[in-house]
């Protein structure tokens, strides 16, 4: 970089300003296959040809499918997976954003369940109805929600499914990438998107995470986050507390585990399954997602 060297998508150097021809093809960088899905790229970064792309039919329809701003947080990645099957955390953890909106949560006890794809934890409803809430093994929530976008309610109107990747960058910082499938099509997609690619564009991400920071410094509380904020960048704030809250990489050895964590430690059971496996040479289990998961009841956050 210093000296102007240029290489290529194969990470093979075919330019050293300043040298004669040769010494470059000399010079070649590590480089890793990629493939774009639903507007993200995936990197192998592992030994030989990579593995066939993890798909999601549900997201594969003729509807707006949109990337979110990435939260690039201060914490370890499992934080945030901890979180995946915890729909528990929404009554407490953001009661402000719902005494904001109206909206409500209670509390109750969930479990888990095996599938295909990772595992969905389920609620009883009062009606005596059943909803999940969906995990594809490794790392990747799905979810349901009518709120969670800039211009809320009034944008989607039919609500939207959403997927996270959770990405670990190191031990103590992580990725959450998000795709989003809206379900609007023709003229309707159109100024949606057009919506919301203003509204990407005035999200500031280090403003969000400076906030969440002054929450946890004590320098102001979670209701002080300002009135005309909507209710994306307040959940932000309200997860960024609770899961940086438990600094980068909680110690997890004086927990107190209760009946509404079940669903959590499902997940982590799942993980440690799956890494003994690894530890031991074993295969894994191959997780395959099929289509209509989003048309299972769910819970709407
Ligand atoms: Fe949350």
């Amino acid at each position: 970089m210093y000296h102007g060297w240029r290489y290529d998508g194969t990470g093979q150097c075919v330019e050293q300003p300043g040298e004669d021809e040769g010494p470059a093809a000399r010079v070649k960088i590590a480089s890793y296959p990629v493939e774009e899905y639903l507007g993200l790229i995936f990197a192998y970064l592992g030994e030989g040809d990579p593995p066939p792309i993890r798909r999601f039919p549900d997201f594969e329809r003729d509807f707006v499918i949109e990337t979110g701003v990435p939260e690039a947080w201060p914490c370890n990645y499992f934080n945030r997976l901890d979180n995946a099957a915890d729909r528990n955390h929404v009554m407490w953890t953001h009661r402000e954003s719902l005494s904001r909106t109206g909206g409500s949560a209670t509390m109750r006890p969930i479990w888990g369940e095996e599938t295909e794809y990772g595992a969905r934890t389920a609620t009883t409803m009062p009606d005596g109805s059943v909803t999940y809430t969906h995990f594809h093994m490794p790392n990747i929530n799905q979810t349901r929600s009518s709120s969670r976008v800039e211009g809320a309610l009034s944008d989607t109107g039919t609500g939207l499914d959403r997927l996270f990747w959770r990405v670990p960058v190191d031990d103590e910082h992580s990725i959450s990438f998000i795709v989003d499938c809206v379900h609007l099509s023709g003229e309707a997609a159109e100024s949606y998107r057009e919506r919301r690619r203003q509204s990407a564009e005035t999200t500031n991400t280090e403003l969000l995470n400076g906030v969440g920071e002054a929450v946890l410094a004590g320098k102001m509380r979670v209701r002080d986050m300002d009135a005309t904020w909507s209710t994306y960048k307040t959940f932000w704030i309200e997860d960024y507390a609770v899961q940086c809250g438990q600094v980068a990489i909680a110690d997890r050895s004086n927990e107190r585990p209760i009946r509404i964590d079940a669903g959590m430690l499902f997940l982590r059971k799942l993980w440690e399954r799956e890494l003994l496996k690894v530890a031991t040479g074993r295969p894994i289990k191959r997780w395959t997602t099929p289509a209509g998961l989003a048309e299972m009841p769910s819970m709407r956050a």
